[in-house]
């Protein structure tokens, strides 16, 4: 059980004195390719704040890949995609989870490990996904197609996966699929991560919802082959959330870890370094960009205007008010725990 000081919080100054620029030091040296010196000062004074009420409220932060840098490489414990948030939030001993992502994220969370505390930055980091579908629409599938499995998306409210029999990421959403040995499913609410899940298994039928991501579905494959046209040699790595035309030019598609993965596995160039273009959300080339030198990249940038909700004074207002609690009905939260333990069962 979590008890608070009852004392007021004190309000730091937070300004970048000489313990502070101290303290940061190292925290620079890893994001200096991606932040300006001239930055830092900013952001320095809040991250140490960050770190000591970290370590006094025992809480621990998980960031997704789409976090800026500064929250991405300096505060967050743990980062990921969202299967990997999942499988680490059901493990964590600390007693709060501050979920840097967006709102699904953070109730998937609470529904994996729900006697922690579960913190958001920003109440309103939603999700053109989670917002396509309803508990209701689903349960209007059902009777549509009787008999017909429902794999849903994480990307979705609570009270959606409780109408689901499975819930699945972009990490595992074909495996999962095939795991299913059926030769029909209802795969919601992602039309185009339907779509190339039907594409890797032609045996089965993919009833696909109409829902799509407002940041992938931006881009077409007029603007990838205009990348490949002025350098041949560009990987192209792409999110399954984007459109059919994108995933058919791309090299390799994955879900956001598994393209921080095949960025690190590319061998060092002896001439000129490799080049890379990841076709998703602006801050995953920069979160990549930090841990591979020998990588350059082409940085198309649509920007979630959700994920970028959260920063650094908000993840600060977070740990010092314990604000904004995630709660799930209990009545949603058993049947849409259910539909996401098969997943991870399958996943560990
Ligand atoms: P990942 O699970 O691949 O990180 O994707 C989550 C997401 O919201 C992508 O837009
Ligand atoms: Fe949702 Fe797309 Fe933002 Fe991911 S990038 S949180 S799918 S709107």
């Amino acid at each position: 059980m979590l008890t608070l000081d009852p004392a007021p919080l004190r309000k730091p100054d937070l300004l970048y004195t000489p313990e502070v620029a101290a303290e940061t030091a190292a925290l620079y040296e890893r994001v200096a390719r991606v932040i300006p010196a001239v930055e830092w000062p900013i952001f320095a004074p809040c991250i140490a704040e960050i770190n000591r009420l970290k370590r006094e409220r025992n809480a621990v932060i998980l960031a997704h890949n789409y976090q800026v840098p500064e929250i991405f490489h300096t505060v967050a414990d743990i980062v990921g995609d969202s299967l990997g948030l999942a499988l680490d939030a059901a493990k964590t001993e600390a007693d709060i989870i501050v979920l840097c992502g967006v709102h699904f994220m953070a109730e998937t969370a609470k529904l994996v490990n729900p006697t922690k505390t579960v913190l958001v930055p920003d109440l309103r980091a939603g999700c053109s996904l989670a917002e396509s579908i309803t508990a209701a629409d689903v349960r209007l599938m059902r009777e549509r197609y009787p008999n017909t499995p429902v794999v849903t998306y994480v990307n979705t409210s609570a009270a959606v996966k409780a109408e689901s029999d499975i819930c699945c990421t972009s990490g595992n959403a074909v495996q999962i699929v095939k795991s299913l040995g059926v030769r029909r499913v209802i795969f919601l609410p992602d039309e185009y991560l339907a779509k190339y899940v039907a594409s890797q298994l032609p045996d089965v039928e993919v009833i696909a919802w109409k829902g799509h991501c407002e940041v992938h579905e931006r881009f077409t494959g007029v603007e990838i082959r205009k990348y490949r046209a002025d350098d041949p040699s560009l990987r192209v790595l792409a999110h399954p959330e984007c459109p059919p035309d994108v995933l058919a030019e791309a090299d390799f598609v994955g879900s956001t870890s598994a393209m921080s993965r095949y960025v690190a596995g590319l061998e060092a160039q002896p001439n000129a370094p490799a080049r890379v273009v990841m076709i998703t959300e602006c801050s995953m080339a920069d979160n990549v960009a930090v841990d591979n030198p020998h990588v350059e990249f082409v940085r198309p940038c649509n920007l979630c205007p959700h994920m970028k909700r959260n920063t650094l004074p908000k993840v600060l207002h977070s740990l010092q008010t314990m604000q904004y609690e995630v709660t799930i009905d209990p009545a949603v939260a058993s049947r849409a725990r259910t539909a996401v333990e098969r997943m991870l069962e399958f996943s560990r």
